[in-house]
């Protein structure tokens, strides 16, 4: 049991409300008896420095940063770690003593350690097809291509994000979104970034984003496909994988694991990712 005052935490975005992470954060303090609290920092784009600032001058420990602010978070700190400075973008921060505020981006970490724990087989020595040239995309390529991937596909519905995607990588092959099923051919992984086949959020009825429609054929049979949509849990195109009997990975693993390092850093313990956790979120209509 810790003494003294609350340690505190939270999640800074605009929209904040449907995020999973107090969920997350509020399973481990439990589970580890933290006398702590993460809680939902709403802000829009114009206040996001002052409400950084003021976590920080009222002893917060550190704090989540999810859409629109991850390249705004970037910018105000003091120091990154390796994903942060290569992606431009910062998921967590830290409050460290003297006013510095550190920044990590744990997207690709968690992606990666999602994917370890699905498919253990997974060989990063094949090629790997990405699908979307957002910000997710942008953390999953830096992720494989650290992981050792030779060759990353980029198929994207606006080509010139994909090259962009593809430069800020040194390298990648950019497909348009017409010849995705092509783009497959050889390919040891399949992931989806984009946000199709996602219903809004936990709970909202299915349909709000169109399926994402792909031929699936050109893959070999022990390929990888994973989602990072996770809202359904399974997705249609994971439905899809396993009819085709390939491994299928969900995404709810990328988001459980990008939070680990965060609650590390705050709280100062390295928390599980295991099945209760993931039961925990589940219940939750997650
Ligand atoms: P994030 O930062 O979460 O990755 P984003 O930057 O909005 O979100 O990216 C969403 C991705 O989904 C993009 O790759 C987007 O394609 P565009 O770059 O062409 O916009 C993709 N996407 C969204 N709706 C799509 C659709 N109907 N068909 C194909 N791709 C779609």
């Amino acid at each position: 049991m810790n003494t003294g005052a609350p340690r505190m935490a939270g999640v800074i975005g605009w929209p904040v409300e449907h995020s999973l992470s107090p969920r997350v954060h509020g399973y481990w303090l439990k589970k580890h008896n933290i006398a702590g609290d993460y809680v939902r920092l709403s802000a829009p784009p114009e206040d996001f420095e002052t409400i950084v600032w003021k976590a920080a001058a009222e002893g917060f420990r550190g704090a989540n940063v999810t859409v629109p602010h991850k390249e705004k978070a970037a910018a105000l700190c003091a120091r990154l770690d390796p994903a942060a400075e290569a992606m431009g973008a910062v998921n967590t921060l830290v409050f460290e003593p003297g006013g510095v505020i550190a920044g990590l981006n744990t997207d690709g970490y968690g992606f990666m350690q999602n994917l370890r724990a699905g498919a253990p087989g997974w060989s990063a020595r094949r090629p790997a097809a990405v699908l979307g040239a957002g910000g997710a995309a942008r953390a999953v390529c830096h992720a494989l291509k650290d992981a050792g991937c030779g060759e990353i596909r980029i198929i994207n519905r606006t080509l010139a994000r994909a090259e962009a995607l593809a430069d800020s990588l040194g390298g990648g092959t950019v497909y348009a979104w017409e010849d995705r099923a092509a783009a497959l051919k050889g390919a040891g992984l399949l992931v989806n970034t984009t946000t199709l086949g996602m219903t809004a959020a936990p709970a909202l009825e299915p349909g709000l984003e169109p399926a994402l429609e792909i031929d699936m054929s050109a893959l070999p049979k022990d390929a990888v496909v994973t989602d990072i949509v996770y809202t359904p849990l399974e997705t249609p195109l994971l439905a899809a994988a396993q009819r085709r009997g390939l491994t299928a990975v969900d995404g709810l693993g990328m988001l459980l694991h990008q939070a680990a390092p965060g609650f590390e850093a705050w709280f100062g313990v390295k928390p599980e990712v295991d099945e209760a956790l993931r039961a925990h979120l589940m219940a939750a209509g997650g």
